[in-house]
């Protein structure tokens, strides 16, 4: 009997929910730089699974998040690492090479006054100190993107009953995880905000979108689904389980929200109505999609050095602290998914998911 034979009947008691211990199926992306404990804890306390980056934090730091989110909410949360957190050639990127990727941001930084970022040695994080951290301090569930799980850390998170979540973008990404023993496969849909989690093809050769790739990945693998990308009202809710995920994850209609790490200004071009998004390398090394704005367009230029993951990301940040103080949003990379013009001005994630579940109810006639 394939997934296609048994649709949940109710769609609020899914694999998803039964497994993570949820009211609802619905999970709140890791939002990287933009997470914050009071977006993640306020999703869990509504009865989704609130998530949180954890990319770029030390293990102390990691240690010390999850005490703070236990005491802001008794339901479960995720924390989010990055398998991968850097890319080839990032340890051997020198001056010479910062100095020529500087060259292309150069005019943009002219035009702010901002000051010119120098080159600093890279100093590594170490993803397995990092999921140490969170299985010493019992993190509720782990959720990762760029790679399969180290087999130690799985099985160490089967061992203590910490579920796992892993984003694929293909199906073959997705076999992967389910065979290293994932508990739930992310498929993340080349509409979502933010990074590709793209790990065994280069991400432009990854780019699969959400209707698309959920049922192909719900017929790969044997973990509960979880359609990511692009997945902003009721509608697409709705439609996600009828393609056979378990769940849904939704990254970019938190960000308006009350709470969430997203800047004002980002804020105003999220709600404003008629955005549409691009793809590009230039704002960190990786592929990642935005609002489509100057920017994007300067970083897509024909001829533009690009530094490796995470290089690029540091190279970036002072044109993004001018940019956003002095009121500039066409210099900002303002992460976005496709669907951002269903998005709107949210106070409250309680009262956004409380609408959101109502409309899904409805339209099910239930
Ligand atoms: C600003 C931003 C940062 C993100 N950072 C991460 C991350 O660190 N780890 C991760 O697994 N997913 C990350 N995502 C992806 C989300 O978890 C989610 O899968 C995605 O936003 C869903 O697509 P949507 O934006 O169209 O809703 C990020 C998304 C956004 C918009």
């Amino acid at each position: 009997m394939s997934h296609l034979d048994k649709p949940h009947r109710n769609w609020r008691r899914t694999r998803l929910t039964h497994l993570l211990g949820i009211d609802y199926p619905i999970i709140q992306g890791p939002l990287g730089g933009f997470r914050t404990e009071t977006l993640t804890a306020a999703v869990s306390n509504f009865g989704g699974l609130g998530s949180y980056g954890g990319l770029n934090l030390d293990p102390a730091r990691l240690t010390a998040l999850v005490g703070e989110l236990k005491a802001a909410t008794s339901k479960p949360f995720a924390v989010n690492l990055w398998v991968s957190m850097e890319d080839a050639g990032a340890r051997t990127s020198g001056v010479a090479e910062f100095e020529q990727a500087r060259r292309a941001i150069e005019p943009m930084l002219r035009e702010l006054g901002a000051a010119t970022p120098e080159y600093k040695p890279y100093v590594p994080v170490k993803f397995e100190d990092q999921a140490q951290a969170l299985l010493d301090a019992g993190v509720p569930v782990m959720s990762f993107i760029f790679g399969v799980p180290p087999r130690e850390i799985l099985d160490e998170c089967r061992r203590r009953g910490i579920p796992t979540i892993a984003a694929a973008t293909t199906p073959d990404e997705a076999k992967l995880l389910d065979d290293a023993g994932v508990d739930v496969i992310a498929a993340s849909g080349f509409e979502a905000g933010g990074h590709k989690g793209s790990f065994l093809a280069p991400a432009e050769d990854s780019l699969t979108g959400t209707m698309s790739l959920v049922p192909q990945i719900v017929d790969a693998v044997r973990a509960p689904v979880v359609a990511a990308g692009g997945i902003s009202d009721a509608r697409q809710i709705n439609a996600a389980f009828a393609l056979g995920a378990s769940g849904v994850q939704m990254g970019t209609i938190f960000l308006p929200c009350a709470g969430s790490g997203a800047t004002d200004l980002h804020r105003a071009a999220l709600v404003a109505g008629g955005v549409h998004t691009g793809l590009s390398k230039g704002f960190t090394g990786r592929l990642a999609r935005a609002i489509h704005n100057r920017l994007l367009d300067e970083m897509n230029a024909p001829g533009i050095d690009v530094l490796p993951y995470p290089l690029q990301r540091a190279l970036m940040r002072n044109l993004a602290d001018t940019a956003n103080a002095a009121k500039r949003p066409e210099l900002i990379a303002m992460w976005a998914g496709q669907s951002a013009p269903l998005v709107r001005a949210c106070e409250d994630p309680a009262v956004l998911l409380q609408r959101l579940v109502a409309e899904v109810a409805r339209l099910r006639g239930e």
